[in-house]
Protein backbone atom coordinates (compact mmCIF):
# COMPACT_ATOMS: atom_id res chain seq x y z
CA UNK A 1 0.00 0.00 0.00
CA UNK A 2 1.38 2.94 -0.92
CA UNK A 3 0.39 5.80 1.47
CA UNK A 4 1.25 9.08 -1.03
CA UNK A 5 -2.18 7.38 -3.01
CA UNK A 6 -4.19 7.96 0.18
CA UNK A 7 -4.23 6.35 3.46
CA UNK A 8 -5.88 3.02 3.03
CA UNK A 9 -6.76 0.48 5.87
CA UNK A 10 -6.58 -3.18 5.24
CA UNK A 11 -9.37 -5.36 7.19
CA UNK A 12 -5.93 -6.31 9.53
CA UNK A 13 -6.20 -3.11 10.46
CA UNK A 14 -9.73 -2.92 11.79
CA UNK A 15 -12.09 -4.33 14.97
CA UNK A 16 -12.85 -8.30 13.51
CA UNK A 17 -16.09 -7.85 14.62
CA UNK A 18 -16.97 -5.36 11.65
CA UNK A 19 -16.73 -8.09 9.29
CA UNK A 20 -19.69 -9.68 11.28
CA UNK A 21 -22.53 -10.61 8.96
CA UNK A 22 -24.65 -9.20 11.71
CA UNK A 23 -23.18 -5.99 11.81
CA UNK A 24 -23.52 -5.93 7.85
CA UNK A 25 -27.16 -7.21 7.43
CA UNK A 26 -28.48 -3.66 7.98
CA UNK A 27 -26.58 -1.80 5.49
CA UNK A 28 -27.18 -4.95 2.94
CA UNK A 29 -30.73 -4.53 3.41
CA UNK A 30 -30.39 -0.89 2.96
CA UNK A 31 -28.38 -1.29 -0.13
CA UNK A 32 -30.82 -4.05 -1.80
CA UNK A 33 -33.79 -1.63 -1.10
CA UNK A 34 -32.29 1.65 -2.22
CA UNK A 35 -31.32 -0.14 -5.68
CA UNK A 36 -35.43 -1.57 -5.86
CA UNK A 37 -37.45 1.26 -4.99
CA UNK A 38 -40.67 -0.08 -5.62
CA UNK A 39 -40.16 -3.76 -4.44
CA UNK A 40 -42.94 -4.25 -1.55
CA UNK A 41 -41.16 -3.33 1.80
CA UNK A 42 -41.39 -6.56 4.06
CA UNK A 43 -38.36 -6.59 5.47
CA UNK A 44 -38.55 -3.90 8.28
CA UNK A 45 -40.42 -3.62 11.52
CA UNK A 46 -40.83 0.53 10.94
CA UNK A 47 -44.21 1.91 12.13
CA UNK A 48 -47.11 2.98 9.62
CA UNK A 49 -45.95 6.28 7.63
CA UNK A 50 -49.35 7.74 7.96
CA UNK A 51 -49.14 7.71 11.65
CA UNK A 52 -46.69 10.89 11.33
CA UNK A 53 -47.50 14.94 11.19
CA UNK A 54 -45.22 17.42 11.35
CA UNK A 55 -47.55 20.33 11.93
CA UNK A 56 -47.70 18.60 15.88
CA UNK A 57 -44.45 18.68 16.55
CA UNK A 58 -44.47 22.53 17.98
CA UNK A 59 -47.67 21.75 19.81
CA UNK A 60 -46.02 19.07 21.65
CA UNK A 61 -42.55 20.71 22.41
CA UNK A 62 -45.02 23.82 24.01
CA UNK A 63 -46.97 21.20 26.19
CA UNK A 64 -43.36 19.73 27.42
CA UNK A 65 -41.86 23.69 28.11
CA UNK A 66 -45.36 24.27 29.82
CA UNK A 67 -44.73 20.84 31.91
CA UNK A 68 -41.37 22.16 32.73
CA UNK A 69 -42.79 25.81 33.88
CA UNK A 70 -46.22 25.16 35.52
CA UNK A 71 -45.78 22.01 36.96
CA UNK A 72 -42.20 21.55 37.58
CA UNK A 73 -42.03 25.13 38.72
CA UNK A 74 -38.67 26.04 36.37
CA UNK A 75 -38.01 29.71 35.74
CA UNK A 76 -37.81 30.77 31.68
CA UNK A 77 -33.69 30.71 32.34
CA UNK A 78 -33.85 26.82 33.08
CA UNK A 79 -36.72 25.95 30.80
CA UNK A 80 -34.47 27.61 28.00
CA UNK A 81 -31.58 25.25 29.44
CA UNK A 82 -33.35 21.92 29.02
CA UNK A 83 -34.65 22.24 26.04
CA UNK A 84 -30.69 24.11 24.33
CA UNK A 85 -28.20 22.65 26.41
CA UNK A 86 -25.96 19.65 27.39
CA UNK A 87 -28.50 17.91 29.92
CA UNK A 88 -28.43 15.13 32.36
CA UNK A 89 -27.20 12.39 31.58
CA UNK A 90 -30.08 9.82 32.57
CA UNK A 91 -32.47 12.21 30.83
CA UNK A 92 -34.94 14.91 31.59
CA UNK A 93 -37.86 12.26 31.55
CA UNK A 94 -38.08 9.81 33.86
CA UNK A 95 -40.61 10.52 35.59
CA UNK A 96 -42.93 10.80 32.74
CA UNK A 97 -41.84 7.35 31.94
CA UNK A 98 -42.08 5.86 34.93
CA UNK A 99 -46.05 7.11 35.39
CA UNK A 100 -46.36 5.53 32.20
CA UNK A 101 -44.68 2.22 32.71
CA UNK A 102 -46.98 2.06 35.78
CA UNK A 103 -50.58 2.90 34.31
CA UNK A 104 -49.50 0.68 30.82
CA UNK A 105 -47.70 -2.08 31.94
CA UNK A 106 -47.92 -2.55 36.00
CA UNK A 107 -44.18 -1.36 36.57
CA UNK A 108 -43.28 0.73 39.48
CA UNK A 109 -40.25 1.81 38.97
CA UNK A 110 -38.42 4.63 41.07
CA UNK A 111 -37.93 7.40 38.25
CA UNK A 112 -34.02 7.51 39.87
CA UNK A 113 -33.80 3.86 38.82
CA UNK A 114 -34.51 4.81 34.77
CA UNK A 115 -32.16 5.99 32.33
CA UNK A 116 -33.93 7.43 28.97
CA UNK A 117 -31.15 6.38 26.77
CA UNK A 118 -31.07 7.12 22.36
CA UNK A 119 -33.10 4.25 21.36
CA UNK A 120 -33.56 0.74 22.91
CA UNK A 121 -30.50 -0.03 21.06
CA UNK A 122 -27.83 1.99 23.61
CA UNK A 123 -30.24 0.69 26.53
CA UNK A 124 -28.64 -3.16 25.07
CA UNK A 125 -24.93 -2.00 24.29
CA UNK A 126 -24.84 -0.21 27.62
CA UNK A 127 -26.87 -3.27 29.67
CA UNK A 128 -24.33 -5.14 27.95
CA UNK A 129 -21.54 -3.16 28.33
CA UNK A 130 -21.89 -2.88 32.61
CA UNK A 131 -23.16 -6.24 33.36
CA UNK A 132 -20.11 -8.22 31.41
CA UNK A 133 -17.28 -7.78 33.80
CA UNK A 134 -14.78 -10.39 32.48
CA UNK A 135 -14.45 -12.60 29.33
CA UNK A 136 -15.65 -15.56 31.56
CA UNK A 137 -18.72 -14.05 31.39
CA UNK A 138 -21.63 -15.43 28.80
CA UNK A 139 -25.13 -13.78 27.45
CA UNK A 140 -27.65 -15.71 27.19
CA UNK A 141 -29.47 -15.10 23.86
CA UNK A 142 -33.12 -16.39 22.53
CA UNK A 143 -32.71 -18.29 19.24
CA UNK A 144 -33.21 -16.66 17.09
CA UNK A 145 -32.79 -13.10 18.55
CA UNK A 146 -33.20 -9.36 17.59
CA UNK A 147 -29.82 -8.58 15.72
CA UNK A 148 -29.84 -4.94 17.67
CA UNK A 149 -28.42 -7.68 20.65
CA UNK A 150 -26.45 -9.89 18.62
CA UNK A 151 -24.71 -6.56 16.79
CA UNK A 152 -24.16 -5.26 20.40
CA UNK A 153 -22.48 -8.35 21.99
CA UNK A 154 -20.22 -8.80 18.98
CA UNK A 155 -18.78 -5.09 18.97
CA UNK A 156 -18.05 -5.22 22.73
CA UNK A 157 -16.52 -8.81 22.32
CA UNK A 158 -18.98 -10.56 24.41
CA UNK A 159 -19.32 -14.20 23.92
CA UNK A 160 -23.23 -14.99 23.52
CA UNK A 161 -24.85 -18.49 24.21
CA UNK A 162 -27.72 -19.29 22.01
CA UNK A 163 -31.13 -20.77 24.13
CA UNK A 164 -33.37 -22.11 20.79
CA UNK A 165 -37.02 -20.97 20.82
CA UNK A 166 -39.70 -24.07 20.44
CA UNK A 167 -42.71 -23.40 18.94
CA UNK A 168 -44.38 -22.29 21.66
CA UNK A 169 -41.27 -19.74 22.70
CA UNK A 170 -38.65 -20.08 25.51
CA UNK A 171 -38.79 -22.86 28.04
CA UNK A 172 -36.93 -22.51 31.03
CA UNK A 173 -35.89 -25.75 31.34
CA UNK A 174 -33.76 -24.67 28.23
CA UNK A 175 -32.40 -21.55 29.74
CA UNK A 176 -31.62 -23.95 32.63
CA UNK A 177 -29.40 -26.27 30.72
CA UNK A 178 -27.54 -23.77 28.49
CA UNK A 179 -26.60 -22.04 31.80
CA UNK A 180 -25.80 -25.12 33.64
CA UNK A 181 -23.26 -25.97 30.52
CA UNK A 182 -21.60 -22.66 31.04
CA UNK A 183 -20.62 -23.19 34.76
CA UNK A 184 -19.67 -26.41 33.85
CA UNK A 185 -17.19 -25.00 31.60
CA UNK A 186 -16.19 -22.75 34.14
CA UNK A 187 -17.48 -19.90 32.80
CA UNK A 188 -20.71 -17.33 34.25
CA UNK A 189 -23.77 -16.95 32.63
CA UNK A 190 -24.67 -13.44 33.48
CA UNK A 191 -28.04 -12.30 31.71
CA UNK A 192 -30.72 -13.93 29.89
CA UNK A 193 -31.70 -11.81 26.69
CA UNK A 194 -35.22 -11.78 25.50
CA UNK A 195 -38.16 -9.92 23.63
CA UNK A 196 -41.25 -11.61 25.67
CA UNK A 197 -44.41 -9.66 23.68
CA UNK A 198 -44.90 -10.11 19.84
CA UNK A 199 -40.84 -10.73 19.67
CA UNK A 200 -38.48 -9.89 16.99
CA UNK A 201 -38.15 -11.71 14.69
CA UNK A 202 -39.89 -14.82 16.18
CA UNK A 203 -43.47 -13.42 17.09
CA UNK A 204 -43.49 -15.51 20.27
CA UNK A 205 -45.22 -14.20 23.35
CA UNK A 206 -44.82 -16.04 26.60
CA UNK A 207 -47.87 -17.00 28.48
CA UNK A 208 -47.95 -15.78 32.27
CA UNK A 209 -46.65 -19.94 32.95
CA UNK A 210 -43.50 -19.13 31.12
CA UNK A 211 -42.27 -16.13 32.21
CA UNK A 212 -42.58 -16.49 36.37
CA UNK A 213 -40.81 -19.96 35.25
CA UNK A 214 -37.89 -17.48 33.58
CA UNK A 215 -38.14 -15.64 36.62
CA UNK A 216 -37.27 -18.81 38.73
CA UNK A 217 -34.98 -20.31 36.46
CA UNK A 218 -33.09 -16.75 36.64
CA UNK A 219 -32.94 -17.09 40.83
CA UNK A 220 -31.31 -20.13 40.68
CA UNK A 221 -28.40 -19.50 38.43
CA UNK A 222 -27.69 -16.34 39.62
CA UNK A 223 -28.86 -14.72 36.47
CA UNK A 224 -30.54 -11.58 35.29
CA UNK A 225 -33.77 -11.34 33.23
CA UNK A 226 -32.97 -8.30 30.18
CA UNK A 227 -36.30 -7.87 29.09
CA UNK A 228 -36.59 -5.85 25.80
CA UNK A 229 -39.69 -4.71 25.13
CA UNK A 230 -40.42 -2.70 21.88
CA UNK A 231 -44.08 -4.21 21.13
CA UNK A 232 -45.52 -4.18 24.89
CA UNK A 233 -47.12 -1.21 24.59
CA UNK A 234 -49.27 -2.79 21.05
CA UNK A 235 -51.08 -4.99 23.42
CA UNK A 236 -54.57 -5.22 24.15
CA UNK A 237 -56.42 -6.59 26.38
CA UNK A 238 -56.75 -10.18 24.64
CA UNK A 239 -53.58 -10.42 24.62
CA UNK A 240 -51.70 -8.68 27.25
CA UNK A 241 -49.70 -10.51 29.83
CA UNK A 242 -47.69 -8.82 32.54
CA UNK A 243 -44.08 -7.80 31.95
CA UNK A 244 -41.28 -9.24 33.44
CA UNK A 245 -40.51 -6.63 35.20
CA UNK A 246 -43.81 -6.30 36.86
CA UNK A 247 -43.85 -9.77 37.99
CA UNK A 248 -39.76 -9.44 38.96
CA UNK A 249 -39.69 -9.17 43.15
CA UNK A 250 -35.79 -9.52 43.67
CA UNK A 251 -34.65 -6.95 41.48
CA UNK A 252 -33.78 -10.20 38.72
CA UNK A 253 -35.22 -7.99 35.41
CA UNK A 254 -33.44 -4.92 33.77
CA UNK A 255 -36.33 -3.80 31.60
CA UNK A 256 -35.68 -1.58 28.04
CA UNK A 257 -37.91 0.17 26.44
CA UNK A 258 -38.63 2.50 23.75
CA UNK A 259 -41.11 4.55 22.10
CA UNK A 260 -39.72 3.96 18.04
CA UNK A 261 -43.38 1.64 18.18
CA UNK A 262 -45.86 3.39 19.71
CA UNK A 263 -44.84 7.04 18.76
CA UNK A 264 -41.95 7.51 16.66
CA UNK A 265 -38.24 6.01 15.39
CA UNK A 266 -36.91 9.13 14.77
CA UNK A 267 -36.72 10.75 18.22
CA UNK A 268 -34.61 8.08 18.95
CA UNK A 269 -35.96 7.33 22.65
CA UNK A 270 -35.70 4.57 24.84
CA UNK A 271 -34.69 3.84 28.38
CA UNK A 272 -33.88 1.24 30.71
CA UNK A 273 -35.01 0.64 34.04
CA UNK A 274 -32.09 -0.53 36.36
CA UNK A 275 -33.14 -0.70 40.20
CA UNK A 276 -30.53 -3.63 40.73
CA UNK A 277 -27.84 -2.52 43.67
CA UNK A 278 -24.26 -2.18 42.78
CA UNK A 279 -21.55 -2.11 44.98
CA UNK A 280 -19.14 0.59 44.37
CA UNK A 281 -15.04 0.72 43.84
CA UNK A 282 -15.10 2.83 46.77
CA UNK A 283 -17.21 0.80 48.95
CA UNK A 284 -20.23 2.73 48.76
CA UNK A 285 -23.66 1.76 47.06
CA UNK A 286 -25.25 2.83 43.97
CA UNK A 287 -28.11 1.67 41.04
CA UNK A 288 -27.35 -0.28 37.93
CA UNK A 289 -29.17 2.86 36.15
CA UNK A 290 -26.10 5.44 37.44
CA UNK A 291 -23.42 2.64 36.04
CA UNK A 292 -25.27 2.58 32.70
CA UNK A 293 -25.63 6.40 32.54
CA UNK A 294 -21.71 6.71 32.96
CA UNK A 295 -20.96 4.41 29.92
CA UNK A 296 -23.88 6.51 27.90
CA UNK A 297 -21.53 9.59 29.23
CA UNK A 298 -18.75 8.07 26.81
CA UNK A 299 -21.36 7.11 24.22
CA UNK A 300 -23.99 9.89 22.97
CA UNK A 301 -23.57 12.11 26.19
CA UNK A 302 -26.89 12.59 26.40
CA UNK A 303 -30.61 11.69 24.49
CA UNK A 304 -31.49 14.67 22.45
CA UNK A 305 -33.00 17.15 24.44
CA UNK A 306 -35.62 18.70 21.87
CA UNK A 307 -36.30 14.79 21.35
CA UNK A 308 -37.37 14.26 25.15
CA UNK A 309 -39.47 17.28 25.06
CA UNK A 310 -41.40 15.81 22.01
CA UNK A 311 -42.01 12.21 23.76
CA UNK A 312 -42.20 14.05 26.82
CA UNK A 313 -45.16 16.15 25.19
CA UNK A 314 -46.71 13.16 23.89
CA UNK A 315 -46.64 11.25 27.40
CA UNK A 316 -48.23 14.36 28.75
CA UNK A 317 -51.00 14.54 26.22
CA UNK A 318 -51.97 11.13 26.89
CA UNK A 319 -51.35 11.21 30.46
CA UNK A 320 -49.34 8.47 30.83
CA UNK A 321 -51.47 6.06 29.14
CA UNK A 322 -49.84 5.28 25.89
CA UNK A 323 -51.47 2.16 25.23
CA UNK A 324 -54.90 3.83 25.29
CA UNK A 325 -53.51 6.80 23.08
CA UNK A 326 -52.54 3.74 20.63
CA UNK A 327 -55.79 2.26 20.26
CA UNK A 328 -55.54 3.36 16.35
CA UNK A 329 -52.24 1.86 15.85
CA UNK A 330 -52.98 -1.10 17.41
CA UNK A 331 -55.98 -1.57 15.24
CA UNK A 332 -54.14 -1.31 11.81
CA UNK A 333 -51.21 -3.09 12.92
CA UNK A 334 -54.09 -5.96 14.12
CA UNK A 335 -55.48 -5.85 10.60
CA UNK A 336 -52.29 -5.99 9.18
CA UNK A 337 -51.28 -8.74 10.74
CA UNK A 338 -54.81 -10.82 9.95
CA UNK A 339 -54.39 -9.75 6.53
CA UNK A 340 -50.95 -10.99 6.65
CA UNK A 341 -51.82 -14.36 8.17
CA UNK A 342 -55.25 -14.66 5.67
CA UNK A 343 -52.71 -13.77 2.08
CA UNK A 344 -50.35 -16.97 3.20
CA UNK A 345 -53.44 -19.14 3.48
CA UNK A 346 -54.14 -18.07 0.14
CA UNK A 347 -51.07 -18.42 -1.99
CA UNK A 348 -50.45 -21.50 -0.15
CA UNK A 349 -53.39 -23.30 0.65
CA UNK A 350 -52.96 -27.33 2.32
CA UNK A 351 -52.38 -29.03 -0.52
CA UNK A 352 -49.52 -26.86 -2.08
CA UNK A 353 -48.08 -26.01 1.88
CA UNK A 354 -47.57 -30.03 2.17
CA UNK A 355 -46.22 -30.09 -1.65
CA UNK A 356 -44.05 -27.79 -0.92
CA UNK A 357 -43.10 -28.22 2.81
CA UNK A 358 -43.84 -24.41 3.66
CA UNK A 359 -45.16 -23.75 7.12
CA UNK A 360 -45.25 -19.96 9.00
CA UNK A 361 -45.53 -18.82 12.29
CA UNK A 362 -49.02 -17.67 13.33
CA UNK A 363 -48.26 -14.81 16.03
CA UNK A 364 -51.40 -13.57 17.82
CA UNK A 365 -49.58 -10.09 17.42
CA UNK A 366 -46.46 -7.58 16.84
CA UNK A 367 -45.24 -7.13 13.26
CA UNK A 368 -43.56 -10.13 12.09
CA UNK A 369 -44.26 -13.70 10.56
CA UNK A 370 -41.97 -16.57 9.87
CA UNK A 371 -42.30 -18.44 6.54
CA UNK A 372 -40.05 -21.96 6.71
CA UNK A 373 -39.57 -22.60 3.32
CA UNK A 374 -37.91 -26.13 1.56
CA UNK A 375 -34.70 -24.23 0.40
CA UNK A 376 -31.88 -22.17 1.86
CA UNK A 377 -32.66 -18.68 2.05
CA UNK A 378 -29.81 -16.25 1.95
CA UNK A 379 -28.37 -12.36 0.57
CA UNK A 380 -28.52 -14.28 -2.63
CA UNK A 381 -31.95 -15.35 -2.31
CA UNK A 382 -33.18 -11.54 -1.23
CA UNK A 383 -31.63 -10.42 -4.11
CA UNK A 384 -33.08 -12.34 -6.58
CA UNK A 385 -36.18 -11.80 -4.28
CA UNK A 386 -36.05 -7.79 -5.16
CA UNK A 387 -34.59 -7.72 -8.35
CA UNK A 388 -37.03 -10.51 -10.44
CA UNK A 389 -40.21 -11.00 -7.95
CA UNK A 390 -39.85 -7.10 -6.68
CA UNK A 391 -40.48 -7.61 -2.50
CA UNK A 392 -38.29 -7.62 0.13
CA UNK A 393 -37.83 -9.50 3.43
CA UNK A 394 -35.33 -10.20 5.66
CA UNK A 395 -33.67 -13.86 5.72
CA UNK A 396 -33.64 -15.65 9.24
CA UNK A 397 -30.27 -16.39 9.06
CA UNK A 398 -29.33 -13.11 10.33
CA UNK A 399 -31.02 -13.54 13.41
CA UNK A 400 -28.76 -16.80 14.63
CA UNK A 401 -25.76 -16.79 16.90
CA UNK A 402 -23.06 -17.57 13.84
CA UNK A 403 -25.47 -17.20 11.14
CA UNK A 404 -25.47 -20.26 9.42
CA UNK A 405 -27.60 -21.38 6.50
CA UNK A 406 -31.35 -21.43 7.22
CA UNK A 407 -34.37 -21.94 5.46
CA UNK A 408 -36.72 -19.02 6.50
CA UNK A 409 -37.53 -15.90 6.18
CA UNK A 410 -38.95 -13.08 8.32
CA UNK A 411 -42.14 -11.20 6.65
CA UNK A 412 -43.05 -7.64 8.59
CA UNK A 413 -46.46 -5.87 7.56
CA UNK A 414 -46.65 -2.49 9.87
CA UNK A 415 -45.09 -0.19 7.51
CA UNK A 416 -47.70 -1.54 4.89
CA UNK A 417 -51.17 -1.14 3.03
CA UNK A 418 -53.45 -3.89 2.37
CA UNK A 419 -53.06 -4.06 -1.18
CA UNK A 420 -49.42 -4.15 -0.98
CA UNK A 421 -49.70 -6.99 1.70
CA UNK A 422 -51.87 -8.83 -0.55
CA UNK A 423 -49.52 -7.96 -3.47
CA UNK A 424 -46.33 -8.80 -1.75
CA UNK A 425 -47.86 -12.41 -0.34
CA UNK A 426 -48.80 -13.24 -4.13
CA UNK A 427 -44.68 -12.08 -4.95
CA UNK A 428 -43.26 -14.31 -2.19
CA UNK A 429 -45.30 -16.80 -3.18
CA UNK A 430 -44.34 -16.70 -7.00
CA UNK A 431 -40.46 -16.79 -5.42
CA UNK A 432 -41.17 -19.71 -2.96
CA UNK A 433 -42.67 -22.33 -5.82
CA UNK A 434 -39.73 -21.06 -8.15
CA UNK A 435 -37.31 -21.64 -6.06
CA UNK A 436 -38.58 -24.82 -4.59
CA UNK A 437 -38.73 -26.14 -8.18
CA UNK A 438 -35.64 -25.11 -9.05
CA UNK A 439 -33.21 -23.38 -6.70
CA UNK A 440 -29.73 -23.03 -8.90
CA UNK A 441 -31.65 -21.41 -11.84
CA UNK A 442 -33.17 -18.90 -9.91
CA UNK A 443 -29.45 -17.45 -8.81
CA UNK A 444 -29.34 -15.02 -11.56
CA UNK A 445 -28.95 -11.65 -10.23
CA UNK A 446 -29.41 -9.55 -13.62
CA UNK A 447 -33.53 -10.68 -14.06
CA UNK A 448 -35.45 -7.78 -14.01
CA UNK A 449 -38.58 -7.41 -12.53
CA UNK A 450 -41.57 -7.76 -14.70
CA UNK A 451 -43.20 -4.17 -15.12
CA UNK A 452 -46.62 -4.91 -13.67
CA UNK A 453 -44.60 -6.21 -10.50
CA UNK A 454 -42.95 -2.81 -9.87
CA UNK A 455 -46.11 -0.35 -10.83
CA UNK A 456 -47.95 -2.42 -8.24
CA UNK A 457 -45.47 -1.90 -5.29
C1 LIG B 1 -36.71 -6.26 19.77
C2 LIG B 1 -36.29 -4.88 19.40
N1 LIG B 1 -35.54 -4.18 20.25
C3 LIG B 1 -35.15 -2.94 19.95
C4 LIG B 1 -35.50 -2.34 18.77
C5 LIG B 1 -34.94 -0.99 18.42
O1 LIG B 1 -35.42 0.02 19.22
P1 LIG B 1 -34.87 1.49 19.03
O2 LIG B 1 -35.30 1.96 17.68
O3 LIG B 1 -35.50 2.25 20.13
O4 LIG B 1 -33.37 1.46 19.15
C6 LIG B 1 -36.30 -3.01 17.86
C7 LIG B 1 -36.65 -2.40 16.58
O5 LIG B 1 -36.94 -3.00 15.60
C8 LIG B 1 -36.70 -4.33 18.19
O6 LIG B 1 -37.47 -5.03 17.37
Amino acid sequence: MNDRDGYDLGPDRLFPGLADPVLSSASLLNEIASRHPHAIPMAAGRPYDDFFDPAELPGLIGDYQRHLSNELGLDRVEVTRRLFQYGRTAGHIGALVARTLAHDHGITADPDAIVVLTGAQEGMFTVARALCASPRDVLLVTSPCYVGMLGAAKLLGIETAAVPERPDGLAAADVAAVAARIRSAGRRPVALYLVPNFSNPSGHTLTLTQRRELLEVAATHRMLLIEDDPYGFLADSSCRVPALKALDRDRRVVHIGTFAKTCFPGARVGYVVADQRVGLPDGGRGLLADQLALIRSMITVNTSAIAQAVIGGMLLRCGGRLSEANQGRVAHYRRNLTMLLHALEREFPPAVREAYGVSWTQPVAGFFVVLRVPFVVDDDTLRLSATRYGVLWMPMSYFYVGGGPRRELRLSCSALDPEQIDEGVRRVAALVRDCAGNEEDNRDDDATVPADAVHRS
